[in-house]
């Protein structure tokens, strides 16, 4: 069943998050709802508007509704991940989305406010709420120090005139994380002291985290070790720092880069191992059935298993 996302919000906030998978692909869409049924997990499947662009978007919603029907016992939300004005009119026209983002973080703080607002009053119109960003998420490089890249994070005396002025439902912030399979290098992580500041300033208000792929270094040697070459030595977050960030508001943990890392390892050791053969079913079975392992710990972690 579609649930709304702030409701979704409304019953976790402070005790676990809600995973908010990125898909594509019709394996994905199946392992997300499969194992947020096995788990009894509510879910958020996310569309970027590079998803909506591959599969098309009468697709990619066609295959979550048939998914839906599937697993009616599922409860799910359906979000627009980094979208702007364009993707958000045709999210929010198609009617299917239970709620939107709108990502202009990389503007300034009064250009982000007026454009988030602007959505905001639209999507409201149609009874859907709105996740904003404010604060740049980055990569980390080796070479680059903390102090550094300071300017990136979001700032926590910005976030309460934020919110007042943009009237946005949740507020993605960066914290540290980035997107990809590269986030950290050495002791570098998670800025808790930032997060912190950031829920005194809005108690209760649901945060985001994106970039909150763990980037497994089993399949990075398993993607290496049959003819890859991905950098080794960087990592995602660590199952400890989600946990720490739930507490302090963190709602929604988008990941992405997971599932990718694993179809790659998937597909390059089936292949690799089986050079003759040539049908995708044999390495789409196999890939569907590691995605739900990986997403009931996903759940287990988040602490949303049982929870639907
Ligand atoms: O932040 C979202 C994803 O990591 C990027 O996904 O390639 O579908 O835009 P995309
Ligand atoms: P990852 O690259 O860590 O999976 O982050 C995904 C994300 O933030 C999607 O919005
Ligand atoms: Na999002
Ligand atoms: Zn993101």
């Amino acid at each position: 069943m579609k649930l709304s996302t702030q409701r979704l919000f409304d019953d976790c906030y402070g005790k676990y998050a809600i995973a908010a998978v990125n898909v594509f692909t019709m394996e994905q869409v199946l392992g997300v709802f499969e194992a947020a049924s096995v788990s009894r997990s509510p879910v958020i499947i996310q569309t970027t508007p590079v998803a909506r662009d591959y599969a098309g978007a009468t697709m990619i919603i066609a295959m979550i509704d048939a998914a839906a029907e599937i697993f009616p016992d599922v409860i799910y939300a359906l979000h627009l991940d980094h979208g702007v004005e364009a993707h958000i009119d045709s999210a929010l026209s198609s009617g299917k989305y239970s709620s939107v983002m709108i990502d202009a973080s990389h503007e300034s703080f009064e250009d982000n406010v007026q454009r988030t607002s602007a959505i905001v009053k639209k999507a409201h119109a149609h009874g859907i709420p709105v996740e904003a960003e404010l604060g740049v998420l980055s990569g980390v490089e080796d070479d680059i120090d903390v102090s550094d890249s300071q300017a990136k994070y979001t700032k926590p005396e910005e976030v309460l005139a934020f919110v007042s002025q943009s009237h946005c439902d949740s507020l993605a912030i960066a914290v540290g994380t980035s997107h990809g399979a590269y986030k950290f290098a050495g002791k570098q992580g998670i800025r808790f002291d930032i997060l912190a500041m950031i829920q005194e300033m809005l108690p209760k208000f649901p945060l985001v985290l994106h970039g909150g792929s763990a980037v497994n270094p089993y399949h990075v040697t398993r993607i290496n070790g049959f003819g890859g070459s991905m950098m080794t030595g960087s990592r995602g977050v660590k199952d400890e720092e989600i946990q720490k960030a739930i507490p302090l508001g963190i709602c929604k943990v988008n990941i992405a880069t997971d599932l990718r890392i694993l179809w790659t390892a998937v597909h390059r050791e089936h292949f690799y191992l089986n050079p003759c053969l040539f049908d995708p079913i044999v390495p789409g079975k196999q890939y569907r059935k590691e995605l739900i392992e990986m997403l009931v710990s996903k759940f287990e972690l988040l602490g949303s298993k049982g929870k639907s």
